[in-house]
């Protein structure tokens, strides 16, 4: 038996963060396109590492069982990588709401029932969500503690209350935030950890899917006007990831860090603030 890594999202953050984190586990990863976590666990079964795919789709909680379950197979669970996610310019409201807000909040909860003591995990959220104003103590408190299923009822996540894609993935990135403090918290009781990490661009698929995307101009302007004066590397944020998972970051816990090259301190205070 080995300690096991579950790490759903085959995406580069994701490979960025395994590698650094899960040589000498078992590591099952899960993406709902089989063929990125196939190709990804080659990769890195090509390197020594010991890596499982299989198909996962993050917003269905059957799905999200079934690699808990594949998992336990193999030992007990003490990692947890969450890098699956949607943008803005690749699908519609109800699927960022659906993947990014509800399914990573049931992943969450899900590995927060079986997580070894010690056992650490991390999300992905975005700088995204702290663009956003301010919302209520009482909706930040929805988010946080809405049981899973209700998540997706509540009044501020409808249609008519969501403006566009963009706002929708601010919304749920926001949640991401909020699900990991309230999570941290029930973690805690197992001698476990869960944080959140919320870059700025990093080159990826996803993110070169937004360059191409209807917000291209504006991306090219964020990262050429922010303080780093660029975007960040995926594996930039595994540096992040290594000191919130490792032995380093043990009094971490219900964080969220952000790393985005300056581009939201730009967004406040410089010249990345939208003009009135
Ligand atoms: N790249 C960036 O600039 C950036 C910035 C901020 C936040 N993020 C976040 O980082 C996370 C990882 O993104 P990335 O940039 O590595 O992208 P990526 O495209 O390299 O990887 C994302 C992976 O998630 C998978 N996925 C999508 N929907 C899924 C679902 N329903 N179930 C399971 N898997 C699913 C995709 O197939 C893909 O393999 C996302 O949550 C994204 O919002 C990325």
């Amino acid at each position: 038996m080995k300690n096991v890594m579950l790490w759903a999202g085959a995406g580069q953050i994701g490979m960025a963060i395994a590698r650094r984190m899960g040589y000498g586990m078992k590591i099952v990863v899960g993406d709902k396109r089989l063929e990125n976590a196939q190709a990804i666990a080659k990769i890195m079964n090509e390197a020594g590492f010991d890596v499982v795919s299989m198909e996962m789709d993050l917003s269905s909680r059957e799905s999200i069982k079934g690699l808990i379950n594949e998992g336990q197979k193999y030992g007990d669970i003490t990692m947890l990588v969450n890098a699956a996610g949607v943008s803005p310019s690749q699908v519609p409201i109800e699927a960022i709401l659906k993947v990014d807000l509800y399914g990573t909040a049931v992943l969450l909860e899900e590995v927060g029932k079986v997580i070894a003591p010690g056992g650490v995990g991390v999300t992905i959220s975005s700088q995204s969500g702290w663009r956003m104003p301010a919302l209520t103590a009482e909706e930040d408190e929805l988010l946080a503690t809405t049981p899973t299923e209700k998540l997706l009822s509540l009044d501020i996540l409808q249609l008519g209350n969501i403006r566009d894609t963009l706002h929708a993935y601010q919304m749920a990135k926001r949640c991401n935030e909020k699900r990991v403090m309230a999570e941290a918290v029930k973690w805690g009781k197992r001698g476990a950890r869960i944080n959140d990490i919320a870059p700025g661009i990093i080159v990826t698929p996803l993110a070169i899917d937004e360059f191409n995307g209807p917000r291209g101009d504006f991306y090219k302007n964020m990262f050429a006007n922010c303080p780093g004066g660029r975007p960040g590397t995926a594996d930039e944020v595994a540096n992040v990831a290594e000191l919130l998972m490792s032995s380093k970051g043990t009094f971490i816990t219900g964080s969220t860090i952000l790393i985005d090259g300056g581009a939201t301190s730009s967004y406040y205070y410089g010249p990345l603030k939208p003009q009135a």
